[in-house]
């Protein structure tokens, strides 16, 4: 199996690390020509949640940085066509160049997998691939990069990988070929839990995407603008009041969309405070870096559905002026 990872942060290092160390053929592609060279010369280091660390030497992985597709100093030669892509950037990098990119690397028979926060993302990978399926990976891996070669797996996780059906299409109205959208990805599944993941396949992919959205649009942007740890949100009541009011603006919204969640989201995202105490959600992360946030792929697109359904969500709207705010200073 051949697994090209494109955005080695946190999450690419992590899965594209631990499938090399499990055999299968994985390529790295990096924003920066800096970052591929370090990989080829040095291989990725993973270091478990038992302290454990796993070293991927430098042989058992390739690395190249995207200008090189860019400027054309490389083709992709035919035995390199990988089965599948994961596109583990953040979500502002799905733009037209990435999309160009994926599409030299790729073949008609290649799956590509989307592990962005946030929604908006797939119906641009649909309009751009109108003749494949798009997969979506929901994964609650804890994975923290310390440097560019070097990343910290801060607790094992669940995947959960799926093919959008309509829900997703609510905002963006695309049309969706469910013949075409059938689930082949059992090889893909057995990969992963060869290599150490657990995963699943989801008829309820949806779900999760908005599962997921609500739980980051809660937690992400309170944590960014009060700078503390996922689990200092349940420290006093006032934030805890906060937490209540933005989950049930969501319920609200998703409710006004007839979009169907667990009824008890606000449990879920208390205990994913607990269960990522320690963690610095990636949000806070990207404002103490002065990196553009996903602000508006997860409370601008939920202000958005508020705002097309005709209610009021003043929390979510608040708070997306205060993160951009954040990023206009440079912060
Ligand atoms: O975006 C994040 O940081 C994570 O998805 C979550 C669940 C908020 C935990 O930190």
């Amino acid at each position: 199996m051949k697994v090209d990872i494109i955005g080695a942060g946190a999450l690419g290092l992590l899965f594209g690390g631990k499938l090399a160390a499990g055999g299968v053929r994985v390529r790295f592609w990096t924003r920066t020509t800096e970052q591929a060279r370090l990989l080829r010369e040095e291989g990725v280091h993973i270091e478990e949640p038992n302290s454990a660390l796993l070293h991927i030497a430098p042989s058992m992985i390739l690395a190249h940085s995207v200008n090189d597709i860019v400027d054309g100093s490389m083709n992709n030669s035919e035995e390199e066509v990988p089965d599948w892509i994961f596109v583990t950037t953040k979500q502002r990098s799905v733009d037209h160049d990435l999309l160009d990119i994926i599409g030299q690397i790729a073949c008609p028979k290649t799956g590509i997998i989307c592990f962005q926060n946030g929604i908006g993302h797939i119906e641009i990978f649909r309009s751009a691939f109108k003749n494949r399926s798009i997969y979506v990976a929901i994964t609650t891996e804890g994975a923290k990069r310390r440097d560019s070669h070097y990343v910290i797996r801060a607790g094992v996780g669940s995947t959960q990988i799926g093919i959008p059906q309509a829900s997703q299409s609510l905002l963006y109205n695309d049309s969706i070929d469910k013949k075409k959208d059938q689930f082949n990805g059992e090889d893909l599944l057995k990969m992963l839990e060869s290599a150490g993941f657990e995963a699943f396949l989801s008829k309820e992919i949806d779900r999760e995407i908005y599962r997921k959205l609500l739980i980051n649009a809660v937690i992400n942007p309170l944590t960014a603008i009060w700078r503390i740890p996922n689990g200092e949100l349940l420290d006093t009541k006032l934030r805890v009041a906060m937490l209540k009011q933005l989950c049930e603006e969501g319920m609200r919204i998703y409710e006004a969309h007839q979009i169907s969640i667990p009824s008890n989201m606000y449990e879920q995202i208390i205990s994913v405070c607990q269960s990522t105490a320690g963690n610095i959600s990636s949000m806070l992360s990207d404002v103490l870096k002065g990196a553009p946030t996903e602000i508006d792929s997860i409370n601008g697109r939920l202000t958005e559905m508020a705002q097309a359904a005709g209610i009021s969500a003043p929390g979510h709207e608040i708070l997306l002026n205060l993160v951009r705010g954040l990023e206009a200073a440079g912060d």
